[in-house]
Formats: C-alpha cells, sequence, structure tokens
C-alpha cells in the first residue's frame, strides 16, 4: 500500500480556527493504537478517546466503571500512533467531580503520562470552576453538556436535553460559561436541533455534536457504532457506515474449516 502524504498536525488553535472558516469538524472515538492510525490516515480532525470504551470495548453497561488506569493506558495507545488529528482523552466518573485539586491532577495525567493534548470532562455551570482551574494550568479542556452520561440517573435515562425553556436557558447559559472560563471546544450531546444551533450561535468555540442535529460546527460519533461492532443498541443519531461484524465472523468461520480440515497452514505459511 502507497502511504499517503503525512498531514499538517491539528492543534488547539487550528481546531478551533475551523469554526470561523466554516469548516465543519469531523472528530471520532478512537481506544487502541491502530484504530487510531486508520482514523488519522481517513483524516479525521480529533480522535476522542472516550469513556463510552467501557461499554464498547468492556461490555459494560454505563461508563460509570471507567477508570483513570483504563482511561490512560487506552489513550496512551492512540497517542503513540502519533495521529495528526488532535488527541483529546476523555476524564472518566469522579476523576475530577470531587475538588480541583483531584481534577488538575488527573487531567495533567492525561497530558504528562498518556499524550493526550486535551481533556474533555461533563457538566454545565456547576463545572465552570474545575473547567478554569484546569485550562489556567494550561491543559486545553473540552467541555460537554446536554445528556451527558456520567449523569444519566440524574436526567432519568437517555433524554434529549433543551426540550422546554428551563432546560434550553440552562444549555445556553452553561454553553457560554464554559466558554468564558476557557474552554477550546464543547461537545453537544442529545441536545434538540434547535437549541443547538442557539448555542452555536452563542459562542465563538466549536460546538461539536452528538445527537444534536445539523447546526453544529462538527460532529462525534463512537467508531464501534458507526461499524457495527457495538451491536448491543443502535441510537436515532447513528449512522452506519460499515457492518464489520459479519466479515469477523465469516474470517473466523474460514479459519476453523481450514483447521479442522488440515488445509491451515500450509507448507508456504509454516517453517519447512
Ligand atoms: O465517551 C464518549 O465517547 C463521548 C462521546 C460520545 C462524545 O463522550
Amino acid at each position: 500500500m502507497t502511504e499517503k502524504p503525512r498531514r499538517k498536525k491539528v492543534a488547539i488553535t487550528g481546531f478551533v480556527e475551523k469554526k470561523h472558516k466554516g469548516e465543519k469538524i469531523a472528530v471520532l472515538t478512537a481506544y487502541d493504537f491502530f484504530t487510531a492510525r486508520f482514523l488519522d490516515r481517513a483524516g479525521i480532525d480529533a480522535l476522542l478517546v472516550g469513556d463510552s470504551v467501557g461499554m464498547v470495548l468492556y461490555g459494560e453497561k454505563s461508563t460509570y466503571p471507567v477508570t483513570m488506569e483504563m482511561m490512560l493506558a487506552h489513550t496512551s495507545a492512540v497517542a503513540k500512533a502519533e495521529p495528526a488529528a488532535l488527541v483529546i482523552g476523555d476524564m472518566p466518573y469522579m476523576s475530577y467531580q470531587p475538588s480541583l485539586k483531584t481534577a488538575v491532577k488527573n487531567a495533567a495525567k492525561f497530558i504528562s503520562e498518556a499524550g493526550a493534548e486535551a481533556v474533555k470532562l461533563e457538566g454545565g455551570i456547576e463545572m465552570v470552576a474545575t473547567i478554569r482551574r484546569v485550562a489556567d494550568c494550561g491543559i486545553p479542556v473540552m467541555g460537554h453538556i446536554g445528556m451527558t452520561p456520567q449523569s444519566i440517573h440524574r436526567f432519568g435515562g437517555a433524554k434529549v436535553q433543551g426540550r422546554n425553556e428551563k432546560s434550553r436557558q440552562y444549555l445556553i447559559e452553561s454553553a457560554q460559561a464554559i466558554e468564558e472560563a476557557g474552554a477550546f471546544a464543547m461537545v453537544l450531546e442529545l441536545v434538540q436541533a434547535d437549541c443547538a444551533r442557539e448555542i452555536t450561535a452563542a459562542v465563538k468555540i466549536p460546538t461539536i455534536g452528538i445527537g444534536a442535529g445539523k447546526d453544529c460546527d462538527g460532529q462525534v460519533l463512537v467508531i464501534n457504532d458507526i461499524t457495527g461492532m457495538y451491536d448491543i443498541f443502535q441510537p436515532k443519531f447513528v449512522r452506519r457506515y460499515a457492518e464489520l461484524p459479519p466479515l469477523i465472523e465469516k474470517a473466523a468461520e474460514e479459519f476453523i474449516r481450514d483447521v479442522k480440515s488440515g488445509n491451515y497452514p500450509s507448507d508456504d505459511e509454516s517453517f519447512v
């Protein structure tokens, strides 16, 4: 295979500039070295090492069991691919909520131990002090509002946010407060499309939607959702771009057949 020419590194400044140039931003999750390489070759703008790893790689039912150790290991694998894409590490449940000191200590581990270039943390107005403190330490922070999975019980399930005036007001004020606190971008998850459009117009930093309609500055999806590798359930906003499980099953069936029939290995595949 001929190598594609190496892309220019996407830095935080370039990422933010895309909004001002009107260029849509494409983000996918990645949790390992090789997927990071493939997505980077495809030209992705940022790789989010999401705490969704708990559900899509470890079979957990939520993101709650995901630990700092898991996140650092997966972030480190992605960063080792040396992608041109921006690498963003997702701070897991209770790695930043307890205190500003805990938040800074753990955010710094993503940068200094795992090689991330930015961190993401969930929460609106109530997380502004944390975002400010981490950003003031020189660590780029991506905010995340809407239906934030680490607070799913508070929302009573994965419910679309911004549908009534109170929720809409809270989201707009949160977005502005997050920007003012120094975040470089924010994820809008499961946000009613008109509300997401209003938020996007109200802030200068890029909004990256997931289930938040077409007017966000960019979109993020989970790689295992778009390839069919997470087949437990498919949210309405997911578009399947590939169906990998049947290909894997077929490869395994052929291998099993070849082993059982003695067709594998051949002499060429042996050290004779
Ligand atoms: O963990 C994750 O993958 C995320 C995205 C869905 C935004 O937070």
